[in-house]
C-alpha cells in the first residue's frame, strides 16, 4: 500500500543551476521544424517572420546548425531518491487520479527530431507516494520515428517539500543520460520549491476530466544541419547481425529481457530494461540499459 513519503532531502540540489526566465512563447526554430514534421515535409523552412525576429535578424535564414533561439539542451535536475531501474516498457501509467498526457518531441542540437531515444519516466501517485515496491507509475518508452512521444498518466500529486513533479530520463543511441524533471504552470508550490526550474515548466491545458500537457526535450546530441529525406536519419532498425566487435553473446536485434546477461567486448551485463537491442546501443554505450557486472 503507498505510504506517504518522508521529506526528500536528497530531492535538495547541493547547488541549485542558475534559472533564467522561460521565455516568451513564440515561434521558434524548433516550432517551425516541429510543424514541417507534423506537415510531414522535410523541416527546411526557416525563413521569415517571428522566427527571424527572435533570431535577432540579419540575413536570410538556412538551416539553423544549432538551436540558437534558445532551444539549448534540455536543463539538467537532480534525480532524486526514487528512481528505480528496470521499469517496465509501456506509455501508460494507470491509477486513480486526474488523467493527464505528456507528449512532445526530442529533438538534437540541429533541433531535428531523434528517433529511439529511451525516456524513463516515473512520478509520484495522486497522493504524492511513490511505489518503491513495484512500479506503479514507472515506465521506459522510446521515441518514435519522428521523436515523438506520448505519456498516458495521472497528475501526480505534490509531497511535503516539493511541487507537482514529473521525473525522467532520457538517452539517445551511445549519448549520455540526461536526468530531469517536469513542472506544472500556476502551481503554489512552484515559488517554494527550490528544485523547480520554470525552464522545466509544461505547456497544460484542461481537456474534459483531465489534462493535457507538452514539452519538447533538447538533448545534446551533435546534428548534421544539412537536409535529409528523413529528419533522423535512417530509422534504427533492429537487424541480426554476426559476431560483435571483440567476441560476446550480445547481438543487436534481439529482444532483452530484464534480468538477461550477456557479455560484449570481453565485459559481462545484466539487462536492467527490457528493449530490443540494435546497432548503436551496445551495452557499453547505454548504461540506461545495461548494468555492467
Ligand atoms: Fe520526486
Amino acid at each position: 500500500m503507498p505510504t506517504p513519503p518522508p521529506p526528500q532531502p536528497q530531492d535538495r540540489p547541493q547547488e541549485r543551476p542558475q534559472s533564467r526566465p522561460t521565455g516568451e512563447p513564440g515561434i521558434t526554430r524548433k516550432n517551425l521544424l516541429k510543424a514541417a514534421v507534423l506537415a510531414g515535409a522535410a523541416p527546411v523552412l526557416l525563413g521569415g517572420g517571428a522566427a527571424l525576429a527572435r533570431d535577432g535578424g540579419g540575413g536570410p535564414a538556412g538551416l539553423t546548425p544549432a538551436c540558437h533561439d534558445g532551444d539549448e539542451p534540455t536543463t539538467e535536475q537532480i534525480e532524486g531518491p526514487y528512481f528505480k531501474p528496470g521499469s517496465p516498457l509501456r506509455t501508460v501509467l494507470t491509477g486513480p487520479g486526474t488523467p493527464l498526457t505528456v507528449s512532445g518531441y526530442v529533438f538534437g542540437r540541429a533541433c531535428r527530431p531523434l528517433a529511439g531515444v529511451l525516456l524513463d519516466f516515473w512520478q509520484a501517485d495522486t497522493a504524492g507516494a511513490y511505489d518503491n515496491s513495484g512500479y506503479g507509475f514507472r515506465g521506459h518508452q522510446f521515441s518514435d520515428e519522428q521523436g515523438r512521444f506520448t505519456l498516458t498518466t495521472v497528475v501526480p500529486g505534490p509531497y511535503p517539500g516539493r511541487t507537482r513533479h514529473l521525473h525522467v530520463k532520457l538517452q539517445a543511441p551511445g549519448r549520455p543520460v540526461l536526468t530531469t524533471q517536469l513542472y506544472f504552470p500556476g502551481e503554489p508550490r512552484n515559488s517554494t520549491d527550490t528544485i523547480f526550474d520554470p525552464r522545466l515548466v509544461m505547456t497544460v491545458r484542461q481537456s474534459g476530466p483531465g489534462r493535457e500537457s507538452s514539452f519538447d526535450f533538447v538533448l545534446d546530441v551533435p546534428q548534421s544541419p544539412s537536409p535529409s529525406p528523413s529528419p533522423t536519419g535512417p530509422t534504427p532498425t533492429p537487424t541480426p547481425t554476426g559476431p560483435t566487435p571483440g567476441g560476446g553473446t550480445w547481438r543487436a536485434g534481439t529482444a532483452y529481457r530484464v534480468g538477461d546477461a550477456v557479455s560484449y567486448d570481453g565485459v559481462g551485463y545484466v539487462c536492467v530494461q527490457a528493449h530490443t537491442a540494435f546497432a548503436g546501443w551496445e551495452p557499453p554505450n547505454v548504461p540506461a540499459l545495461w548494468r555492467r557486472v
